[in-house]
């Protein structure tokens, strides 16, 4: 076949390098720009002869991280870049980071230097020795995380959510949210299809998954002080793994999203009542006026929280920041009338006051969920 000729034909080529990649290397990196030329260089050292390529992927980051990678790329041909437009997110990146992967092993690590890059080798050892997965521990063995976590509230918010998802796995892993973990690329594609790519949790989302299937080793590791620029994952990501949390708690009944939807909007019920206190209490404006400027106002906060938090990796800017939040007024207020309609029905049929209240406002939470979700923050 003509394209086996063309396959020997190559194999001759003096111009091509001459060992296939044994690991695929996989940074994803957010304004990582400094960072980049240092890690690579970091990687190659400590994988002395290990053939690999390292695949960064960029979510269209501001300070050119895409371009360093490519300038990076011209002297060191197994760099390549993924530039990702238009999208947000650690676990999309990192999968199709994996997904792009050419050698049978794949790990990720943050692009930062925190991750120790000398325990590659360790790591392939127990691929090679029968692991389907190797994870990065910052906890083995008693060690301590390492000066990685700035602020001590940080480490111990650390370590409750290593128990919590512990507890919902069902399998005991020293650090299952490690952003540091290696895989068979086999195992990579099992994962895949299933894996959410929202949000930052890949390997949790493994673990829960698939822990039982799997066999898993951990290597520890010194979780190092982050190099240049800065963390991007702070409190709302903090937030939003709470919410995968219960979601997986309740069997996925209640998707994550939903979660934060509701929690935001109860955020929104104290922006409502200091709203129309302030403005019939103090400034004095007619009762029924009041409660639609509280009602607009709590609605403005929680578009402008739901756009950060419930749909963060949608986040609308600019000119679709205004459209987002005139289609979602829209759909609230047609939401609020749905409320009123349906608890005064509950109401109506003897169900008690409290019981036909929070149904309503249930009701009203899901629809304008799952209307927003279509329509605000729909995939541009
Ligand atoms: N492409 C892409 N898109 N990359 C991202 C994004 C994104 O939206 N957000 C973060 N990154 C990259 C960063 O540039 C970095 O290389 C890596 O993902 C991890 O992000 P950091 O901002 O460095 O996270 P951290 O060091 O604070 O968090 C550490 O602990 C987490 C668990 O608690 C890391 O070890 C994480 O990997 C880990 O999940
Ligand atoms: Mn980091």
């Amino acid at each position: 076949m003509k394209h086996q000729t063309i396959s020997t034909e190559m194999d001759g080529d003096p111009r091509l390098p001459t060992a296939a990649p044994e690991l695929t290397v996989v940074l994803p990196a957010y304004n990582e720009a400094e960072n980049i030329p240092v890690i690579v260089d970091k990687i190659g050292e400590a994988l002395g002869g290990v053939a690999h390529e390292i695949i960064v992927v960029d979510d269209d980051s501001p300070d050119g991280t895409a371009e360093v990678t490519r300038s990076v790329a011209r002297t060191r041909p197994h760099v390549r870049c993924i530039r990702r437009v238009g999208r947000r997110g650690l676990s999309g990146a990192c999968l199709e980071g994996m997904m792009a992967a050419n050698a049978p092993v794949v790990v990720v690590m943050d692009a930062d230097m925190q991750h120790d890059e000398t325990r590659l080798p360790v790591m392939l050892g127990q691929i090679a020795d029968g692991a389907d997965l190797v994870i990065g521990s910052r906890y083995v063995e008693g060690k301590k995380a390492g000066g990685g976590f700035h602020k001590k509230s940080r480490a111990k918010g650390s370590e409750l959510a290593t128990s919590l998802a512990n507890m919902i796995t069902g399998r005991y892993t020293t650090d299952p949210m490690s952003g540091f973990f290696m895989m068979r690329r086999d195992v990579a594609d099992m994962v895949a299809g299933t894996v959410s790519r929202e949000g930052f949790k890949i390997l949790f989302d493994i673990v829960s998954r698939y822990g039982s299937e799997l066999d898993i080793r951990e290597v520890p590791f010194e979780f190092r002080e982050r190099v240049a620029g800065e963390s991007k994952l702070g409190f709302l990501v903090t937030v939003q793994f709470l919410g995968l949390l219960v979601s997986r708690f309740t069997g996925g009944l209640i998707p994550a999203q939903f979660l934060l939807f509701a929690l935001v909007g109860s955020s929104g019920l104290l922006v409502h009542l200091a709203a129309l206190y302030l403005a019939n209490s103090a400034l004095g404006i007619g009762f029924v006026l009041s409660q639609i400027l509280a009602t607009y106002m709590a609605m403005t906060t929680n578009f402008a929280f739901n756009n950060e938090v419930t749909f963060g990796h949608r986040k609308l800017t600019g000119k679709r920041f205004w459209a987002g939040l005139l289609t979602f007024y829209a759909v609230c207020s047609i939401g609020a009338i749905g409320n009123v309609a349906f608890s005064e029905r509950m109401f109506e049929f003897g169900a008690p006051v409290w019981i036909a209240g929070l149904s309503g406002a249930l009701m009203s939470a899901l629809f304008n969920f799952a209307v927003t979700k279509l329509v605000t923050w729909r995939d541009a």
